[in-house]
C-alpha cells in the first residue's frame, strides 16, 4: 500500500530530506507574493534533496528542468508543482464571484475540469484553489475569488470545484490535487483591509467560516492551505486549535497543509513569535505541514529537533502526508507524467474549452435593471456607440489570477469585437474610451460626447480596472474608479438610451447609476470569450440568468451589509423607519441590491407552496413544493431559493438562512414544479457551547425570487 512505501522510504530518509519535503519555493518568473531572489541556491537546494514542492513553475519543458534536478538527489524524490489555477488556466472564465452568480454547480464544476485538464498538461500536479472563504465585505480585494457571503451557498461550490479538480480521483492524468483556503475566516478582515486581524466568536467562526472547510475536508480535498490573519489573537498559520484540534483531530484530515506565501515568517511582524526559529517551531507544532516561501523550515527545523523542541514526530508526520500525496498522484511511478508535449499542445488554445468559457461568461451576467424592456437589443440597430475604458481592452477581461494566460494568438475576446460580431452588416459600430480607469482625466469626454450624439443606442462599459480586486487590492472607495461616473454622467445628458455594463471584481456602489440610467448589467470579469458572451446578452441569444452572490450596500458605510442577520431587539419596520429602531438615521435599510436579485428577460410567476405538513415531529421530512410559470416572451433560467428562520432559539437566529437552491431552465408559457426536502438536520445550528444540534419550535419557511421577496409558510417541529 502507499502507506507502507511511504513507511519505507521514510525509514531511508535523514531528518533534513524529511524536512526537504516540508519546503516550498517559488520559481523565478513569475511571484505571487514578496520575491526571494536567490535562485541560485534554490537549484542546489533541490539537487541535495532539500525541497519539496515549487510553485509558478509551469509548461512542460520548465517543469522538467526542474524534476530533473530533484531526481538528481539521493533519493529521487520528485517535486510537487502547485500553481493558482483560479478562473481557467489557459482559457479563462468569469472570476469566481461572477461563475458563484450563475448559480450553477454543473458549469462550476466543468469549468475546473476544463482548468485541471489543462494545467496538468502543463506539468502542474496542484492547486492552490477553490478559496471557499465567506465575505460579507466588498472593500476586501479577495472577494473576486470567492463565492461571496453566503455559506451554504460557498460550501455546495466550493465542493463543485474540488470534484472538478480531482476529477475521477487523484493518479488520473488530467486530476489535479485541490487545496481548500484560507484556513480559517480570511475573509473576515476587519475593515475589509487583506491580511488584517479577525476577531469572532467561535460559535460564528464554525456557523459561518468553517462549514465550507469541513465539507472539503470530508469530500477528500488533497490540501489545506493557511489564512495570513490571526484568529482571534493567534496566527492561522500557528493556531492549534483550527489546525491540530479541529482539522487534524476533530475532522480527522488526512491531507496536508500548506503555509500561504511567507505566513510562518510573518508570525514575526504579527507578534508571535520572536524570530523565524519560533516562528517555525509553533508553526510545526500546530499542524502547519509545508512553507510555501517563508525559507524557515529549512533553516530552523532541523536545529529545533535537535535541541528537542520539536518532536521528530512532527516532522515525520508532516513528511508522510505530503510523501502520500506524490505517491497518490504517481509521481514515483513516473516523474514526468504530467509533462507532456502532445498533451500541452492540444490544451494550448482548445476550442471546445473557449467554447464553453463563451457560454459559462455568458450565465455569469447579472441582469440588474432594465427599464421599458430596452434589452435585449435589435441586431438591426442602426447606429450603436460602445463607449469607456474597458471597451477595447484585452488583459483587463481576465481579472486578477489570470496566470497562465499569455495573449499570445490573440485569444481574447474584446466587447467591441463580440458586439461587432452580432451586429448585423449594415449596422454600425461607434467606439470611444471616453475616460481612462483610475485617473482624473477629462480630455477624452467630449470625443465620446460626440461619439454618443450619433448613436441611436448608447453602451457604457465602466467599473474598476482588472487589477483593483485580487490579494492586497482592497479599496476603501467602491465605486467608479478615476472619472468615469462623471463621463457616464455627461453622456446621459445627450438623452440617449444608455446600457451600461459594469466590470468588477466586487460589488460597487453605484446609486446615481441605477437611479438613473435605464439599463444595468453587472459584468464582472469574464475570461477568454468576454466580448462574446457580453454580446450573448446584450443581443438576446442568452437571456441572462445569474444572480447576486453577494448583496450590494448603497454605500461604504453600509458595509458590512449581508441578509442572514440577526433580527436584534429593535429591528426597522420597514426599509426608511429610524423611529429608534436598529438603522442608520442617513441611509435605508436595505441594500440596493440584495442577494440572489438578478433579473431576466422573461417573467416567472411563483404559485403558493405547498408543504407535506405544518405540524412535524422528529425525525420527519418535510416536503416543500412550489410551482413556477414562464409568463414572458423567452425561454429562461430561474434559480428558486429556499430560507429557512428559527423563530427562537438558544442563541438568537438569522432572519434568513439559504438551505436550498435549484436552477431550473423553462420554455416560455410553461411551468415547472420544484421540490425541496428538510429534515432536523437542516435546522441545526451551534448554541454557545459549540454544541450542534436543533430545538423544537417554530420555523419560518420560505421561497422565493430574491433574498428580500419571498413567500413564508409557519410550521411546528417538535424533537
Ligand atoms: O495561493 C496564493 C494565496 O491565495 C495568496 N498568497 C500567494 C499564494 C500562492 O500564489
Amino acid at each position: 500500500t502507499i502507506d507502507q512505501k511511504v513507511s519505507e522510504l521514510l525509514s531511508k530518509m535523514t531528518l533534513e530530506e524529511k524536512v526537504g519535503q516540508l519546503v516550498q519555493y517559488s520559481g523565478f518568473e513569475y511571484a505571487t507574493g514578496p520575491q526571494n531572489s536567490n535562485s541560485a541556491t534554490v537549484l542546489e537546494e533541490i539537487k541535495k534533496g532539500k525541497v519539496g514542492s515549487m510553485l509558478n513553475v509551469t509548461g512542460v519543458e520548465e517543469t522538467k528542468n526542474f524534476q530533473k534536478l530533484a531526481l538528481q538527489s539521493r533519493l529521487k524524490i520528485p517535486l510537487l508543482f502547485g500553481q493558482d489555477v483560479i478562473h481557467g488556466f489557459r482559457t479563462t472564465f468569469p472570476i469566481n464571484l461572477g461563475q458563484a452568480a450563475s448559480w450553477d454547480l454543473a458549469l462550476i464544476e466543468k469549468s475546473e475540469r476544463i482548468a485541471a485538464t489543462e494545467a496538468s498538461a502543463y506539468g502542474i500536479h496542484w492547486t492552490f484553489a477553490p478559496m471557499v472563504d465567506i465575505a460579507r465585505d466588498p472593500r476586501w480585494g479577495r472577494v473576486m475569488e470567492g463565492s461571496g457571503e453566503d455559506t451554504y451557498l460557498g460550501t455546495q461550490i466550493g465542493l463543485a470545484r474540488i470534484r472538478g479538480f480531482q476529477g475521477k480521483g487523484l493518479g488520473n492524468i488530467d486530476a489535479i490535487m485541490a487545496c481548500a483556503k484560507h484556513f480559517a475566516a480570511y475573509g473576515a478582515a476587519v475593515g475589509g483591509r487583506d491580511y488584517n486581524s479577525v476577531d469572532m466568536s467561535l460559535r460564528q467562526l464554525h456557523e459561518i467560516y468553517l462549514p465550507p472547510f469541513k465539507a472539503a475536508a470530508e469530500a477528500g480535498v488533497a490540501t489545506f492551505m493557511n489564512s495570513f490573519n490571526d484568529i482571534n489573537g493567534i496566527p492561522a498559520t500557528a493556531n492549534k486549535y483550527i489546525l491540530r484540534d479541529l482539522l487534524k483531530g476533530k475532522w480527522n484530515y488526512k491531507g496536508f497543509v500548506v503555509s500561504d506565501w511567507g505566513s510562518v515568517g510573518e508570525m514575526v511582524p504579527h507578534g508571535y513569535a520572536k524570530n523565524n526559529k519560533e516562528a517555525a517551531e509553533k508553526a510545526i507544532l500546530a499542524g502547519s505541514d509545508m512553507d510555501m516561501e517563508s525559507r524557515a523550515y529549512m533553516a530552523e527545523l532541523p536545529k529545533l529537533v535537535q535541541e528537542g523542541k520539536v518532536d521528530s514526530k512532527f516532522i515525520d508526520d508532516a513528511a508522510r502526508r505530503i510523501l502520500v500525496k506524490k505517491f497518490e498522484m504517481g509521481l514515483f511511478d513516473d516523474p514526468y507524467r504530467f509533462s507532456n508535449e502532445k498533451r500541452q499542445k492540444e490544451q494550448e488554445n482548445n476550442q471546445e474549452n473557449r467554447k464553453f468559457a463563451r457560454e459559462f461568461g455568458s450565465k455569469s451576467i447579472v441582469l440588474l435593471k432594465n427599464e421599458k424592456n430596452l434589452l435585449p437589443l435589435s441586431k438591426s440597430t442602426k447606429t450603436v456607440a460602445l463607449i469607456g475604458p474597458f471597451g477595447k481592452e484585452t488583459t483587463a477581461n481576465h481579472g486578477f489570477w489570470s496566470v497562465a494566460f499569455k495573449d499570445d494568438n490573440q485569444r481574447i475576446v474584446t466587447q467591441f469585437d463580440g458586439i461587432k460580431n452580432q451586429l448585423d452588416k449594415n449596422s454600425i459600430l461607434l467606439y470611444a474610451k471616453g475616460a481612462n480607469v483610475d485617473d482624473q482625466d477629462k480630455s477624452m469626454f467630449a470625443e465620446a460626447i460626440e461619439t454618443a450624439k450619433k448613436a441611436d443606442v448608447v453602451i457604457m462599459t465602466l467599473g474598476e480596472g482588472h487589477a483593483m480586486s485580487g490579494e492586497a487590492k482592497s479599496r476603501s472607495n467602491i465605486h467608479f474608479s478615476g472619472v468615469q461616473e462623471d463621463l457616464l454622467k455627461e453622456i446621459a445628458k445627450t438623452g440617449k438610451p444608455i446600457v451600461l455594463m459594469i466590470n468588477a471584481g466586487r460589488p460597487l456602489v453605484f446609486d446615481w447609476a441605477t437611479d438613473n440610467i435605464p439599463a444595468i448589467m453587472y459584468t464582472w470579469w469574464l475570461g477568454t470569450e468576454a466580448g462574446n458572451s457580453i454580446a450573448d446578452v446584450l443581443f438576446g441569444i442568452v437571456n441572462p440568468s445569474g444572480k447576486l452572490p453577494m448583496s450590494f450596500p448603497r454605500t461604504e458605510g453600509q458595509i458590512p451589509v449581508y441578509y442572514n442577520h440577526y433580527n436584534t431587539g429593535r429591528p426597522a419596520k420597514n426599509n426608511t423607519d429610524r423611529n429608534y429602531v436598529s438603522a442608520y438615521i442617513d441611509l435605508d435599510n436595505d441594500p440596493k441590491f440584495p442577494f440572489r436579485y438578478g433579473l431576466s428577460y422573461t417573467k416567472f410567476k411563483y404559485s403558493e407552496m405547498k408543504l407535506s405538513s405544518t405540524n412535524l415531529k422528529g425525525n420527519q421530512t418535510l416536503n416543500i413544493s412550489v410551482n413556477i410559470t414562464n409568463t414572458g416572451n423567452y425561454d429562461g433560467e430561474e434559480v428558486v431559493q429556499l430560507y429557512i428562520r428559527d423563530l427562537v432559539g438558544k442563541v438568537v437566529r438569522p432572519v434568513k438562512e439559504l438551505k436550498g437552491f435549484q436552477k431550473v431552465f423553462i420554455k416560455k408559457g410553461e411551468n415547472k414544479t420544484v421540490n425541496f426536502t428538510l429534515t432536523p438536520e437542516n435546522l441545526k445550528f451551534y448554541d454557545d457551547e459549540l454544541n450542534f444540534d436543533w430545538e423544537s419550535g417554530e420555523f419560518d419557511i420560505m421561497i422565493g425570487t430574491d433574498s428580500q421577496n419571498v413567500q413564508t409558510k409557519r410550521v411546528n417541529w417538535l424533537k
